[in-house]
């Protein structure tokens, strides 16, 4: 495919984006306020990605202190596997290049069980460099990786 646009998204956006996240993480999507507070914070990005016109996929990040935290990417299930959250995370990449200083770390927090995301990050150059035991209300444990 690779014919995806990635556009900076708007508060007018949020609805467009709430639904990408209830399509991709389901029960674990934010509610409306949870959206609401994320297009509020000056210090989050959010960014979604068209195909024909289309949204299929969504990232957003933070800026917390000298980090980049990538805080959700998801894109829906039958557009996977084209490119797409690697657009996403190159968006999120190059505005803390901008933001912050070159060498600034870029940090996701990994479900230990989500095969699917670790490899993803793994083969765009992320690796684990902590663990978090329980980090997740269900218990799961998450691996923090970073952008090397
Ligand atoms: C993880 C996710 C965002 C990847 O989106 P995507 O658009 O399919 O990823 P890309 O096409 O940009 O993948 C780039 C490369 O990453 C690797 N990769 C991506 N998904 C993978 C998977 N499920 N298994 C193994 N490798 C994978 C591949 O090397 C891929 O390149 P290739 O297709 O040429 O082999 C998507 O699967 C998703 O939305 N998952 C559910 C939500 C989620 O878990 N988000 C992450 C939470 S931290």
């Amino acid at each position: 495919m690779n014919h995806e646009i990635i556009r900076v998204a708007t508060p007018a956006d949020l609805q467009l984006v709430r639904q990408l996240d209830l399509a991709v993480f389901g029960a674990e999507a934010y509610n409306e306020q949870q959206w609401n507070s994320e297009f509020g914070e000056a210090s989050v990005a959010i960014w979604v990605a068209l195909a024909a016109e289309k949204a299929v996929g969504f990232c957003s990040a933070a800026i917390a202190g000298d980090d980049c935290e990538i805080r959700k990417i998801g894109v829906l299930p039958e557009h996977r596997r084209f490119g797409v959250a690697k657009q996403l995370l190159n968006s999120a990449s190059d505005l803390a290049a901008t933001l912050l200083m070159r060498n600034a770390r870029c940090l996701i927090d990994v479900a230990a069980n989500n095969t699917g995301a670790l490899a993803f990050y793994a083969r765009l150059g992320f690796k684990e460099i902590a663990r978090r035991k329980r980090y997740y209300a269900n218990g799961d444990d998450a691996i923090l990786m970073q952008k090397i």
